[in-house]
């Protein structure tokens, strides 16, 4: 008996173009492939990348074939299981990534790249995990921070940047976070002392950190690394946002594209958001019709954590 699936709404992009180039429309339900899994998006979070894709600004490194669906990190239920060698049922609730496709009711993905939600963490919470965390840990990594230094970390009330500020808390490292004054109490919240980004930087570094500071991890951009380069070594410095820095002998880390972003990179930390011993602040809450606005918020870059789009029940 042939089974015909309902078509999903999402937003669709047919062209590089401003936020007008979203669509909201109706499109037919993906249907999973060998290895695939299929998922009920409860929520997206979004990425400065797909604005940069929607407009054009990535076209040359990350060229399109249009219509596409952006969205690469979301929470949601499982709703097809397909034929394979893993452990999901549908009904499980998950969190991770896709290779595009989330800004949507349903997308496909495999099953490496998502995790079980713990009951106790609603999937709202659980979206704004994944990407943050990764990117994180990767740049804390390839940083080589060891217990003892000093570490600045710009950004540091950014999803990145939080992510950053609480996996090195309680490592013996002592951080110092810049963030506009109105996120200072918060920075304080998550185990950083804060100063302020831009001129005002080096100055209230100096009162904070009169030793100086061992490294620094730039997930904020905006001439921090000319700004710090005269007070750390160029290879202590590692920026995940700047690519103007190679080119001052500072690297960045590009990270895997998002075929290869697996959940191992972010699944242990679930249980500590489940248990409040994490936590991404959620910036604001957009309806999937209203994607052009969140991306608009996105795109300005002032907001404390992570933008989410609310896809299916609010509840869930
Ligand atoms: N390389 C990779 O693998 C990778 C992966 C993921 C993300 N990224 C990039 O990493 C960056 C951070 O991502 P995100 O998700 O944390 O969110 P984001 O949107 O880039 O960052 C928001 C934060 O930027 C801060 N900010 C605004 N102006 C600033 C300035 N002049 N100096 C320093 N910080 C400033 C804001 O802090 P205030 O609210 O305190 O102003 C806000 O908290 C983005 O550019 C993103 O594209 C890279």
């Amino acid at each position: 008996m042939r089974c015909i699936i309902a078509p999903m709404f999402a937003q669709v992009i047919s062209r590089y173009g401003d936020h007008d180039v979203l669509e909201y429309t109706e499109i037919p339900t993906p249907t999973p492939g060998p290895g695939e899994i299929r998922i009920r998006v409860a929520y997206v979070a979004l990425n400065a990348i797909e604005w940069k894709i929607r407009s054009g600004l990535l076209a040359d490194i990350l060229p399109q074939n249009f219509p596409v669906i952006l969205g690469n990190e979301i929470s949601g239920i499982v709703d097809h299981v397909g034929d394979g060698d893993h452990d999901f049922r549908v009904g499980d609730r998950v969190a991770g990534f896709v290779r595009g496709g989330g800004d949507a009711e349903y997308v496909l993905t495999t099953p490496n790249r998502v995790a079980i939600v713990p009951d106790e963490l609603p999937l709202r919470n659980a979206v704004t995990i994944p990407q943050g965390v990764e990117t994180a840990r990767r740049a804390l990594a390839e940083l080589a921070v060891s217990a003892g230094e000093t570490v600045l970390v710009n950004g540091a009330a950014g999803a990145v940047g939080s992510a950053a500020v609480q996996l090195l808390a309680g490592s013996g490292t002592k951080v110092v976070g810049t963030a506009r004054p109105e996120n200072h109490a918060y920075l304080r919240r998550l185990g950083a002392t804060p100063i302020e980004y831009g001129d005002a930087m080096l100055d209230q570094l100096a009162t904070v950190a009169p030793d100086g500071v061992d490294r620094a991890l730039d997930c904020g951009g905006r001439g921090f690394v000319r700004r710090i380069l005269p007070l750390v070594p160029a290879n202590r410095i590692l920026t995940v946002v700047d690519l103007d820095a190679p080119a001052l002998g500072v690297p960045i880390t590009m990270g895997p594209g998002p075929l290869e972003l697996f959940a191992d990179s972010f699944r242990d930390v679930l249980p500590r958001a489940a248990a409040n011993e994490f936590a991404t602040e959620i910036a604001a809450e957009f309806p999937l019709r209203e994607l052009a606005e969140a991306q608009k918020m996105n795109e300005h870059g002032h907001f404390r954590g992570k933008i989410i789009v609310r896809v299916g029940a609010p509840d869930q």
